[in-house]
């Protein structure tokens, strides 16, 4: 039996057809998910989880139409806004990682602001990654690699250096990941970071996924016979 992953992570998928399901905007479901964000955040910290992240908007998502992503960015400001105390009381470290540049300055700066905050918080870290994919990340390491070790350097790098680089550096890879809605895909996340990471796939949508179901993910975690290539 596995313990408690350290690290549980969600692709937060189905928002759409649970609105769509119920004959309403898209955005609606969007809204809905906030609930289940907050339920598995409290489930997570209940658990003894240390590390929960959730890929809340990719770099494909941009291509999605400019009025849905402007909502999913404004709900953003205000979980950030309405979240604070509840993170604070909770001792929940909040992180946001992925291409910032891309996003506004006034979410940058509201983000910064709750990531100062929240900074010494050690019950658990919620990671949100916004903006993100796994492709960029790979790429964004491997420059930054070269401006710092020089070709040189590079040459004698082990895998275990290049982690450092990626965006989720001083974060234990995912122990467990939960994708929502039925699909059964990466969806360009965490590539290089779930090389050993176990899968727990649910047809539920995301606004639907609450403590229990959380609870089952970690049940089924539990559950799984870790090997990392070894014979037991
Ligand atoms: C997940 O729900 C939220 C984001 C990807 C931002 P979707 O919006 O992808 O919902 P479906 O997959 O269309 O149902
Ligand atoms: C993955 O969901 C991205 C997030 C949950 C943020 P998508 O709905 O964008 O993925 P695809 O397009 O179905 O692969
Ligand atoms: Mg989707």
């Amino acid at each position: 039996m596995n313990e408690v992953p350290v690290h549980g992570s969600i692709i937060m998928d189905g928002n759409g057809r649970w609105a769509k399901a119920r004959g309403k905007e898209r955005v609606y479901g969007h809204a809905a998910g906030v609930e289940s964000v907050r339920a598995c955040t409290e489930a997570a910290v209940e658990a003894g989880v240390k590390y929960l992240s959730l890929y809340a908007f990719s770099e494909e998502n941009w291509n999605r139409p400019e009025a849905e992503v402007n909502r999913l960015m404004e709900l953003m400001m205000e979980a950030i806004r309405n979240e604070m105390k509840t993170l604070l009381d909770n001792g929940v470290r909040f992180v946001v990682l992925g291409n910032r540049a891309r996003l506004s300055e006034r979410l940058n700066g509201a983000i910064d602001d709750l990531m100062g905050k929240t900074a010494a918080c050690s019950r658990m870290t919620l990671v949100i990654f916004l903006s993100y994919s796994g492709k960029w990340d790979i790429l964004q390491a491997m420059k930054r690699a070269v401006a710092e070790r020089g070709a040189e350097g590079v040459r004698s790098m082990e895998t275990a250096d290049f982690d450092r680089y990626l965006v989720t550096a001083g974060i234990p890879d995912p122990d467990l990941l939960i994708r929502t809605s039925g699909e059964e895909r990466i969806s360009n996340y965490l590539l290089w970071q779930c090389a050993y990471t176990e899968f727990v796939f649910t047809d539920v949508l995301w606004p639907d996924f609450r403590k229990p179901e959380f609870r089952a993910a970690l049940a089924e975690y539990a559950s799984r016979d870790r090997r990392y290539g070894k014979v037991k």
